[in-house]
């Protein structure tokens, strides 16, 4: 039963992960993980060339184990011409020499084990690359074709076709639909692209497309990989007849949109891809070692979600309703009652995010004067301003609220170091498809991927030996460099090292949360194990219970906590 904001908050005990186990699986890692997304582009430039590589990610990979993550998660590092940041694939089975080699790979995925880490890759099934192979050949082949049939080629409408097919808008903005010229000169077919026009859409209902995917993913299951993040994972299915659909929220967004009632658009989250999920599981369970599917699917509401991470499908997918959920106790009490109870429903963890490489950082998200859709992003003329202090201090209290709730968590990188998003980058830097595509009416997400500081002293903030970097970092950046903040009580990474090391030893992934009464409704606050969590989201002090404070995301007085910030209190051994 949800709660809405007057509901009593003590309500009935949420069982445990352990025990909602529908097969006896056990308690597989995942189930409790904190996994750690590492955007390569933007981790550690090994080489000088101002772009992240793999060499850099394993030089860095300690720092990772330091921290008490469980598992990374890489960003696509596959051969690409780079035109949605490696999201455009053109080879599925080799890595982008701007990132290094297979060997490369490998020796990341040797270090990783050295240090106890997992390792998730990144996969694109939606969508490849126009420079892929298949798409080159489509494009010389013709209409009617079965190098056409891979993808979503149709003639267009009006006497020449000179219209396209319908009249869907792609998420970064303009149509979805380009025109090809064929091989006699003249305008040809239109191709579907729901991202850029260099991301033509696969078509999903050719087996020729499924076979090709289960080798893909064995490809990388035989070279030891413990998952896959699965891009896009609502959208390979498009209804029959590709029928026309505008949304009410307009083009950009990659859900339904916030109405429930709202019908499904035609290209997400269709039925058919369910048993697209379910091949793909099979194929996992063939590999030893609790290998994990994790589903990027913008689905709503999070009863639909679920059927993403049934038994037989994936394993795991991201609670973007939770991410989605702004600075308000009541909502959030409510997300994480829904979440629990309708993952639990199918057997599968809740998963936790705050931030990715797609949205705007929490530290400054949290503190926003207005929203800001999915994907549009902030930059000098937004008419949404950041408050900088605010941002961080609830973005700290949001991350203690995070580590401490049942289910497996994800971070992103930065965000250990409280790092905000980069509002002022100068308008010929950006490089998301939607700057380009909008004609600069949305910033898009280039604000969130800023290359991260390590050393504060060092060229690039330590990102780059040469002092290059892809994205220009800001001036301040330095005083969120990690040698900054490492073993400096009260800092950003020393709050999530502490709770990440107490999560741990509490078990807190695999506890029961129950929610505690006596507090007032813009309080969140409940015990998971021996741990007593209290966020202050209003304006006023709490009175805190009586408890050793083990974690702090602001000093506290005595027992008063002030506004915007959250302890843990650990009872006594
Ligand atoms: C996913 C990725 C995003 C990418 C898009 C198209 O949403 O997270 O970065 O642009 O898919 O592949
Ligand atoms: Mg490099």
């Amino acid at each position: 039963m949800p709660l809405d904001d007057t509901t009593d908050v003590s309500t009935p005990t949420v069982p445990s992960p352990a025990e909602l186990l529908v097969d006896g699986r056990g308690q597989e890692w995942w189930r409790t993980a904190v996994i750690y997304q590492v955007y390569p582009r933007s981790f550690a430039d090994s080489d000088g060339d101002g772009v992240g590589d793999l060499p850099g990610v394993t030089a860095r990979l300690d720092a990772l184990a330091a921290l008490g993550v469980d598992a990374v998660w890489l960003s696509p590092f596959y051969r690409s011409p780079q035109a949605d940041a490696g999201y455009d694939v053109s080879d599925y089975t080799d890595v982008d020499p701007v990132f290094g080699t297979l060997a490369d790979v490998d020796a990341l995925r040797a270090r990783a084990t050295e240090l106890g880490l997992r390792i998730i890759v990144d996969l694109v099934p939606n969508h490849t690359s126009s420079e892929h192979r298949w798409f080159r050949a489509a494009l010389a082949s013709a209409p009617g074709s079965e190098e056409r049939a891979r993808y979503l080629f149709r003639d267009g409408q009006g006497p020449d076709g000179e219209l396209p097919p319908n009249d869907w808008q792609s998420v970064f903005g303009g149509p979805a639909w380009t025109r090809v010229t064929e091989a006699d000169g003249r305008p040809g077919q239109w191709y579907l692209h729901l991202f850029d026009s260099s991301q033509p859409d696969l078509d999903w209902t050719n087996q020729v497309v499924r076979d090709e995917f289960l080798d893909v993913l064995r490809f990388w299951l035989d070279r030891g990989v413990d998952g896959f993040r699965v891009d896009v994972a609502h959208g390979l299915v498009k209804a029959e007849g590709l029928p026309d659909f505008r949304p009410a929220d307009d083009a950009g967004s990659m859900g339904g949109g916030q109405d429930a009632a709202a019908a499904t658009p035609p290209y997400w989250g269709q039925e058919g891809v369910h048993e697209i999920w379910r091949t793909w599981r099979e194929v996992l369970d063939g590999y030893d070692g609790d290998r994990v599917l994790v589903a990027e699917a913008w689905v709503d509401p999070l009863d639909r979600l679920a059927d993403w991470v049934r038994p037989d499908e994936m394993h795991q997918a991201f609670n973007f309703a939770y991410l989605e959920t702004g600075w308000d106790a009541g909502a959030i009490r409510r997300v994480v009652d829904d979440s629990l109870r309708v993952f639990s429903s199918v057997g599968a963890p809740s998963t936790w995010v705050l931030s990715n490489h797609d949205v705007i950082r929490h530290a400054s998200r949290l503190a926003l004067t207005e929203d800001v859709p999915q994907g549009h992003g902030i930059g000098p003329a937004s008419t949404a301003r950041v408050v900088p202090e605010l941002g961080l201090a609830r973005a700290r209290a949001a991350s203690a609220v995070m580590l401490a709730l049942p289910g497996s968590a994800y971070l992103y990188q930065g965000e250990e170091l409280g790092l905000p998003e980069a509002v002022d980058l100068p308008d010929d830097a950006r490089q998301d498809p939607t700057w380009a595509r909008t004609s600069g009416a949305r910033y898009g997400r280039d604000g969130c991927r800023v290359p991260i500081p390590w050393e504060s002293g060092a060229p690039a903030f330590g990102f780059s030996p040469s002092g290059a970097s892809w994205l220009p970092q800001p001036a301040d950046w330095s005083t969120y460099a990690r040698d900054e903040q490492q073993g400096v009580a009260g800092s950003t990474l020393e709050l999530y090292r502490t709770a990440l090391a107490l999560r741990r030893a509490h078990d807190l992934g695999g506890q029961q949360l129950t929610w505690l009464d006596g507090f007032a409704d813009d309080v969140v606050a409940f015990r998971t194990g021996p741990v007593t969590v209290v966020a202050n989201l209003g304006d006023g002090i709490v009175e805190l219970p009586v408890g050793e404070v083990a974690l702090a995301t602001m000093a506290v007085d005595g027992p008063a906590l002030p506004p915007n910030a959250a302890v843990w209190l650990v009872d006594a051994a």
